[in-house]
């Protein structure tokens, strides 16, 4: 059994032992196995159009590489400790496998374009399942908002009282923000679809393979201009980072809203009791441990992010081993987005929302825009009717009263324009009816945005269903 490094020819002395476990990333990188078995498959291919590789010699290595594939799927595959990485591994077994003729394999090409193909090949797969998750996820949404048509909350700014706003309003902010995030994503996926292979360690290959044809088999739809730049940069797996760290950080700001609304002061929802924990000393609590974890999670995407984006900085050109560092963070945050959106929609999904606790947080002092809004209808500059609204929120606190509780009479100490109509401006919902306009919390306004967003579902269904 040939055992020895890829490149030890060269070599006289061997490599350290904690040399090599240094520099080891079987580990994190087996994971991209399939991939690295289909740009062998085409590869090889490849290399035949050039008269590299023999018909016979080209069914060996595929019949050896099918043989991996099975031993791989089944778990069964003889890992050897002096395999680097995934790719090494595979190229070693197969000459174990067919002997002579799977040396032949890694000609023309060098791992630093294999591994930014597997990793291309890998990511475009991954983010098609996250752009499924999130299109699920989104559904689960638009049904809330639609179930919740007519429900009112108390809107806040600086966590204080600001306006009242409907509940499938604040619902429905989520579902636009995730459909910028699952443009994004989709955005990032096509930027996957240009094939670096031919490239080779730097300078392209020494053997004009057909990169076209190659990009035709591996689904790519371009290929790379610059062989240097093809194996340098890693700015479409840091955007894809970076796009899926902003889609944690998006959900931890709403994970951090329904942990606030089901503490027992504000009691607006409650978690389903399989997505919290009990606390091993107080009896009494249920904890939302499931949105603080996801809260937690968004922090290390962020600390992977950094970490991707300090391995670029500075690095020369073309290829360093620092770049085999990225694949830990990529891998980290692709799976912290997955264990997170899965969350974060059976949370949602089985969320009892209590609107008898969240009616009775709405009092009548939320409607001081509104008076504020009378009184410039009735003629008053703006900022007078601020002023004025001011003295009279004051004059009610100081006497315990709310807004709508205050009599006509002394209403109209405060301004003479105020008359009997303002009994219908202090009513919760003709606040959110003066809001229909595109955008606003008025119902007319959130049922357009429920027909849009319901549309957009449709749209994507098709696309995400059928992978491009
Ligand atoms: N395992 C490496 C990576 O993940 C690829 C190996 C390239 N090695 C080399 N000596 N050029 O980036």
């Amino acid at each position: 059994m040939k055992t020895g490094k890829i490149w030890q020819g060269r070599f006289s002395r061997p490599t350290a032992t904690e040399m090599e476990k240094f520099s080891h990333s079987l580990s994190v990188d087996r994971r991209l196995w399939r991939e690295d078995l289909a740009v062998n498959r085409a590869w090889t291919e490849a290399l035949v159009g050039v008269g590299l590789l023999t018909p016979d010699e080209f069914a060996t290595i595929q019949q050896g590489l099918n043989q991996i594939e099975k031993e791989m799927a089944n778990n069964e595959f003889p890992f050897h400790p002096n395999d680097e990485d995934i790719h090494s591994a595979i190229e070693r077994r197969l000459s174990e496998l067919i002997g002579d003729k799977g040396a032949k394999i890694h000609t023309g090409r060098s791992r630093n374009d294999q591994v930014i193909t597997d990793l291309f090949l890998y990511l475009r797969k991954q983010l098609q399942h996250t752009l499924t998750e999130l299109r699920q996820l989104q559904e689960v949404l638009v049904n809330i908002a639609d179930s919740q048509h007519k429900l009112i909350m108390p809107g806040y700014t600086h966590l204080q009282q600001a306006q009242p706003v409907l509940f499938s309003h604040y619902v429905m902010s989520l579902f636009w923000i995730l459909e910028r995030d699952r443009q994004r994503l989709q955005r990032a996926q096509q930027d996957c679809g240009t094939l670096p292979l031919g490239s080779g360690a730097l300078a392209g290959s020494g053997f004009a393979v057909d990169r076209h044809l190659l990009a035709q088999k591996l689904g790519f739809t371009k290929i790379s201009e610059n062989s240097i730049d093809a194996v340098s940069h890693r700015d479409v797996p840091i955007e894809i980072a970076f796009h899926l760290t902003q889609l944690l950080l998006h959900m931890s700001r709403y994970a951090a809203d329904l942990i606030l609304w089901s503490t027992q002061e504000f009691n607006f929802v409650s978690l389903d009791q399989a997505y919290c924990t009990g606390s091993s000393m107080m009896p009494q609590k249920c904890n939302p441990d499931s949105l603080e974890l996801l809260r937690g999670k968004a922090a290390s995407a962020v600390g992977h992010l950094q970490a991707l984006l300090t391995l670029c900085h500075g690095l020369p050109h073309t290829y360093n081993r620092d770049l085999q560092e990225d694949k830990p963070h990529i891998f980290a945050i692709l799976d912290l987005s997955h264990e997170s959106l899965l969350i974060f929609r059976n949370v949602w999904a089985t969320l009892k929302i209590n609107d008898k606790a969240i009616k009775e947080k709405l009092g009548s002092n939320i409607l001081a825009t509104e008076l504020a809004d009378y009184l410039t209808t009735r003629g008053m500059p703006f900022r007078e009717s601020h002023q004025t609204v001011g003295r009279i929120v004051r004059w009610a606190e100081e006497n315990n009263l709310q807004l709508e509780n205050i009599p006509l009479e002394k209403y109209q100490e405060f301004s003479a324009l105020f008359s009997d109509d303002v009994k219908q401006w202090l009513k919760i919902e003709h606040s959110v009816a003066r809001r229909n306009l595109p955008g606003g919390t008025g119902p007319k306004a959130v049922h357009q945005q429920i027909l849009q967003a319901k549309k957009i579902l449709q749209q994507t269904q098709a696309s995400t269903i059928n992978p491009a």
